[in-house]
């Protein structure tokens, strides 16, 4: 084992049981990082008042009971400070650098996960909301498929309902080809708000499309052509924003609202039958318990309308049952805007109520924060105009091409492909290093910037190290080592390098990839302070040039492997 909180948790934990017995085993050692030692234990604190001594003589005692590789001391209150021998560090520094995986654990056993993320709207223009979902949906699966587990990713478009009505007949009235081409550009929501003003002024057109929603939904072939018509082409420009961005998801990802069509009306039968629904106001609505509304009235989630229609929830019930009972899974992510949350915090406690979320399945709102113009407002127009995905990410290419339109010795081809992945990785960096939850303005100054906490930083850093290994003519895929530890830099720099396991670890479960952006950065620069106290090249011995160039080549490895969980590639050169 190679993470160095876990192996300190370990050592503490065993120090506990064999102080104060087996029940201490389990004991949350309370690990943190140390002002002065590489971390401290603050156990001792929290176990005092149980043990009925004081803290600084239960940290004496775990002390004498600790076996580690490195020292311990107690200090002030009752803190453990733990400090690891350098010949430690150096050591789990090569086994990390012998091993294919760089010491990240496979999850055992491993775990069904399924993923529902991106799912933009049929109906609409795909917005930056949108972006970010996928985005963050994105990183997780790749963590979660590194972590070895199988991952189902469920793109849960917005495919289906009354809209479709006025959207076909609106197909018609502009002829298939002009429609295909104006939804294959990505022009929905022009198409969209077209088909609506007529919809609201033009009462034959809305008499029509009422009438299509009625042979759609008895699945008419023709009408089902039609609509075939419509998504095929609208998929095709939602899978132009996910080849630029170089997202994972692909038509066999899609799950589409329209998928669960037939399972709707047995959802809500079943339901009723069991006495989990009831007819309230002419609507069939489950009340999960603990939701309550104003004068704390049971708060209604609601699976078919009085109309008879169903709805969003009624949908989202399906899609639990689904990836429960089908596609078998352990753990449901869902990468959902935040403003959602009420929605699915009823949704999950509706199917827990139901019986179709078992307690050994695991439903998760991965919440997602909304990203904001400068304005302070929602970010999805700019000029009175709806931004357009791909021309905003057209955007960020060419303005990273003005920022590296001063490095010198790039050709023209090569310059477009750096400036290709620079703007995608400013703009997927700037959706992943926040906390998923918070709110963020969409600057591209800011997330273009070639220093700070910003995609281009760390791939600019990865080249910074390849160039290293071109000035020596060495080859940075070589064989480099043993590591040696013989100043403070090179000893924080590998410290850092073992975090990596246990960083990508934690991501998993607790699906945060901004935490995984956090480490990146902090190893980035104790790389820096490295390379500027360490001479690797002009190092004074052999035995240095080599475990300098060994510690360099794992951080360019970590620094790779972690963008790739990033969904982020990195330039040889910029
Ligand atoms: N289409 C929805 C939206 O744009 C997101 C759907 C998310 N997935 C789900 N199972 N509810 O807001």
């Amino acid at each position: 084992m190679t993470d160095p909180q876990l192996v300190l948790a370990e050592r503490v934990q065993q120090a506990l049981a064999t102080a104060f017995g087996a029940e201490y085993a389990a004991e949350d050692p309370l690990i943190r990082p140390s002002q002065f030692a590489d971390y401290q234990a603050n156990v001792a604190m929290s176990l005092a008042k149980r043990l009925r001594r004081g803290p600084r003589d239960v940290a004496q005692e775990i002390a004498a009971n600790l076996d580690l590789p490195g020292t311990v001391e107690v200090s002030g209150p009752g803190f453990l400070n733990l400090r690891f021998d350098d010949a430690w560090i150096a050591a789990e520094a090569g086994v990390m650098l012998a091993d294919e995986r760089l010491a990240v654990p496979r999850e055992l056993p491993a775990k069904t996960v399924v993923v529902d993320y991106s799912a933009p709207n049929a109906a609409k223009e795909m917005h930056v909301g949108h972006l970010r979902t996928t985005v963050v949906g994105d990183a997780l699966v790749r963590v979660q498929e590194h972590l070895g587990n199988r991952v189902v990713r469920q793109n849960h478009l917005g495919d289906w309902g009354t809209p479709f009505g006025m959207l076909v007949e609106h197909l018609l009235d502009i002829g298939e080809e002009a429609a295909v081409a104006q939804l294959e550009a990505g022009n929905g929501n022009d198409y969209y708000q077209a088909a609506r003003a007529k919809f609201d002024t033009d009462a034959e057109f809305n008499r029509r499309a009422r009438a299509r929603v009625v042979t759609l939904q008895a699945e008419d072939p023709e009408t089902m052509r039609l609509w075939r018509l419509f998504m095929d082409a609208t998929v095709r420009y939602f899978n132009k924003v996910y080849t630029q961005l170089g997202v994972t998801l692909t038509d066999d990802d899609i799950a589409g609202e329209s998928m669960y069509n037939h399972a709707l009306a047995q959802v809500c039968d079943e339901l009723q039958e069991r006495g989990i629904a009831e007819i309230s106001d002419g609507a069939l609505c489950v009340f999960p318990p603990g939701f309550t509304g104003r004068e704390s009235q049971p708060l209604p989630f609601m699976i078919r309308k009085s109309d008879g229609g169903y709805g969003y929830a009624t949908t989202d019930m399906a899609t639990i049952r689904y990836r429960v009972q089908d596609l078998k899974a352990d753990r449901l992510l869902y990468v959902i805007g935040a403003t959602q949350a009420l929605h699915m915090q009823m949704l999950f406690a509706s199917a827990k109520l139901a019986g179709w979320l078992p307690d050994h399945v695991s439903a998760e709102h991965v919440q997602i924060g909304s990203v904001l113009g400068s304005d302070g407002k929602m970010f999805k127009t700019r000029a009175g105009k709806s931004i357009k995905l791909l021309e905003l990410l057209d955007e960020a290419e060419t303005r990273a091409a003005a920022v590296l339109a001063d490095r010198p010795n790039l050709d023209e081809t090569a310059r477009g492909e750096i400036a290709h992945m620079v703007g995608m990785g400013a703009v997927k960096y700037a959706d992943l290093s926040v906390s998923h939850d918070s709110e963020y303005v969409f600057d591209f100054d800011r997330m273009l910037a070639l220093t700070g906490n910003t995609g281009p930083y760390l791939q600019y850093a990865t080249t910074r190290i390849r160039s290293i290994f071109r000035g020596g003519a060495h080859d940075p895929a070589g064989s480099y080592g043993p590591i040696v530890i013989t100043h403070p830099a090179e000893r924080a720099l590998a410290l850092q390098l073992l975090g990596f396991g246990g960083v990508v670890t934690e991501v998993g479960e607790r699906n945060e990839p901004h935490r995984l952006c956090g480490y990146l950065f902090d190893l980035a620069s104790a790389f820096t302070t490295f390379y500027e106290n360490c001479p690797v090249l002009k190092a004074d011995s052999e035995e240095n040039r080599q475990s300098r160039l060994a510690l360099s080549q794992l951080t360019l490895r970590v620094l790779l492997q972690g963008l790739d969980l990033l969904g982020i590639t990195a330039p040889e050169r910029m």
